[in-house]
Order: C-alpha cells, then sequence, then structure tokens
C-alpha cells in the first residue's frame, strides 16, 4: 500500500490543474469511480494477508477523504469564479438612459363617450347610469313594448335565466331615471349594450348613449336644436347637415333616426323622439303637464366616424398595433 500516497499527490495536482467543473469531474471519476484508482486500491484489500486489511483501509479512506475535500473546495471555487465573471457581464450600468416605460391610454370608444359627455355636460346634462343585466320590465314593457312587440323578438336579444335580459339599449335607464326623480330631468346615459347582431357595422356588444330631456313645454324644436348643436360641435363643422328622417319607436311620438350628411352620404347616427305619453305614464309623469324629448346614439358608429374606422369589429379585438394609433 505504499503507492496510496503517491496516487492521492497526484491526484490533488490533477484537481488543482482544472478550472472546468466537467474536467473536474473527470479527473474525480478517474479516482473514485469505479475503477478510479483509489477504489481500485479498495478492492485490492482482499489480497492482503488479514493482519495488514484493517490499517491499510484506514489508510485508502483517509486518503479518499483528502482528495473529495480538495475535490468539494475546487468545486466551489470554481462556481464562485463564474458567479463573479457573471455578476460582472450583467451588472447595472445606471448611467445608461433609461428604456422608458410605455403609458397605457383609453379605448377610442372611451375616448369618444368622453368626449360626447363632456359636450353635453357643457349644455346642462347630467351623466347618469344603468345595470347591463334588466328586467322585462325596464327594458320592454315600461318603454311600451308589449309582450308581443316584434321588437322582442328572441333572434336580437340574450337572454338570462330567470327572464332577465342584457339590455338592448340605454332606454331602460330613462325609465330608472324618471321613477326616482321629477321633472325637470335633463340626463344622458351612456353604456354598453348586447344584441345578437354580428357584422362589420354592428356587434353583438356596442356602446350607446340615451339622452332625456323631461320639463314643462320641452318640444320637437329643442330636441333638433340640441342634437343639431351637439352633432355640429363634435365634428367641429358649423355647415354640417343633419337629417330627422320621419321612424318608429314604440317609447317616442313623433319618432325619427337622426342622419348626418358624411362624404359617402346620409348615415344614421342615432334615433329620437318625442317621449312617448305611455312611458310617462308608466313612470308616474303627468304627461297633460309635462314632455320631453330622448335620443339614443351608437358611441362606436361615432367613433368610427371620427377616426374613419370602417369595422367596428377591429375596436373589440384587443390588438395594441391598433389601439395604439389612438393615443
Ligand atoms: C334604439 O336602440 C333606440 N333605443 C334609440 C332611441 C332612444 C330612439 C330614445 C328614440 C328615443 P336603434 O336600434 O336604431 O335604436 O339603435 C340606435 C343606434 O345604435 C343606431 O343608430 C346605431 O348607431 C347603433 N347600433 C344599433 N345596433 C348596433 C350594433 N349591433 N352595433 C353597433 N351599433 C349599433
Ligand atoms: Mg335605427
Amino acid at each position: 500500500m505504499t503507492n496510496v500516497d503517491a496516487i492521492l499527490q497526484a491526484g490533488l495536482a490533477a484537481v488543482e490543474a482544472v478550472s472546468d467543473l466537467i474536467e473536474l469531474e473527470q479527473v474525480k471519476a478517474r479516482y473514485l469511480g469505479k475503477s478510479g484508482e483509489l477504489t481500485e486500491l479498495l478492492k485490492q484489500l482482499g489480497k492482503l494477508p488479514p493482519e495488514e486489511r484493517k490499517a491499510a483501509g484506514a489508510t485508502i479512506n483517509v486518503a479518499k477523504q483528502a482528495f473529495e475535500t480538495a475535490h468539494n473546495a475546487r468545486r466551489d471555487l470554481i462556481n464562485a469564479q463564474k458567479l463573479e465573471a457573471q455578476l460582472a457581464a450583467e451588472s447595472l450600468d445606471v448611467t445608461l438612459p433609461g428604456r422608458g416605460l410605455s403609458t397605457g391610454g383609453l379605448h377610442p370608444v372611451a375616448l369618444t363617450l368622453e368626449r360626447i359627455a363632456t359636450l353635453f355636460r357643457s349644455m346642462g346634462f347630467q351623466v347618469a347610469d344603468g345595470p347591463e343585466i334588466e328586467t322585462d320590465f325596464h327594458n320592454f314593457q315600461a318603454l311600451n313594448i308589449p309582450e308581443n312587440h316584434p321588437a322582442r323578438a328572441m333572434a336580437d336579444t340574450f337572454y338570462v335565466e330567470g327572464g332577465d335580459v342584457l339590455r338592448t339599449h340605454t332606454s331602460p335607464i330613462q325609465v330608472r331615471y324618471m321613477l326616482n326623480n321629477e321633472p325637470p330631468i335633463k340626463i344622458v346615459a351612456p353604456g354598453r349594450v348586447y344584441r345578437v347582431d354580428s357584422d362589420a357595422t354592428h356587434s353583438p356588444m356596442f356602446h350607446q348613449m340615451e339622452g332625456l330631456w323631461v320639463e314643462e313645454g320641452v318640444s320637437f324644436a329643442d330636441l333638433k336644436a340640441v342634437v343639431t348643436d351637439f352633432l355640429r360641435r363634435f365634428f367641429e363643422r358649423d355647415d354640417l347637415q343633419v337629417r330627422f328622417r320621419p321612424s318608429f319607436f314604440p317609447f317616442t311620438e313623433p319618432s325619427a333616426e337622426i342622419d348626418v350628411l358624411g362624404e359617402r352620404g346620409w348615415l344614421e347616427v342615432g334615433g329620437c323622439g318625442m317621449v312617448h305619453p305611455n312611458v310617462l305614464r308608466n313612470v308616474n309623469i303627468d304627461p297633460e303637464k309635462y314632455s320631453g324629448f330622448a335620443f339614443g346614439i351608437g358611441l362606436d358608429r361615432f367613433a368610427m366616424l371620427r377616426y374613419g374606422v370602417n369595422d367596428l369589429r377591429l375596436f373589440f379585438e384587443n390588438d395594441l398595433n391598433f389601439l395604439k394609433q389612438f393615443n
């Protein structure tokens, strides 16, 4: 067993010579692996005379431990050097200019909603709102839409369990507001509405803004003046041509569609009319004393017109490249 020390010295020198973890493991295998040099010595113990075995075994084990200690120390050193090199390479240069945080922005429909609400506030309207899940009473019945009316066809309404509906327009907010407030009432009410509808100018979820002015002596002339004034201010054109085209809504009488003259001809932007006496009675307002007008405009259509977007669905795809253009 005289060569134990020579083998150990060679092993320790080999450990000190490597600077790479893989090579270090190869050195370890050469000495402590299955047929490593120190392992082989242990295997040969059986060939020694019994009285020498114990001492020889102890010597080899001491050599093994010395090798392992050196090996572990070398491994820790290599790891520490690696970490140091990595830290040096990745260290922060605090003198570099910042990359800048990108700030979010409002959605084009939200920008349009804000702009329209601001215009109406400046004309003395207050902003009201209501729930998106409505009762049949608020969305239909109180608005003079009886049970068998075609406007209720299952085809355009999302019903929820229990018979409530995803509101199909913002008009139920009129009902809620009039039930809870006395005239004079002068509100606009924006919000999401839902219909079973889908193409380039119709989305199953879209946005409307309701307008309602109920007071003594409010006339159709007031309706035309307020709506025309609003449209001219929104589109920033004093000569904007506005048309009130006779139409029908169960909750207004008379009723009209609001059209504006654009580059491609007349375009419908909403509906309007004088609040139907039945609706006033349904909310306990005396139609002999008070009159009012209401309108409902499509906010997404206003956003399309203002920003020159030709497909409504682009607004709801959440494509950042599209949305970033508006901020
Ligand atoms: C109504 O919803 C009535 N409640 C408006 C009203 C209010 C009339 C008060 C009288 C008094 P209409 O279904 O036409 O009307 O919708 C109004 C506007 O919403 C339309 O002119 C259009 O601009 C927009 N709109 C309707 N359906 C969609 C849709 N699926 N996607 C996007 N915009 C739509
Ligand atoms: Mg319409």
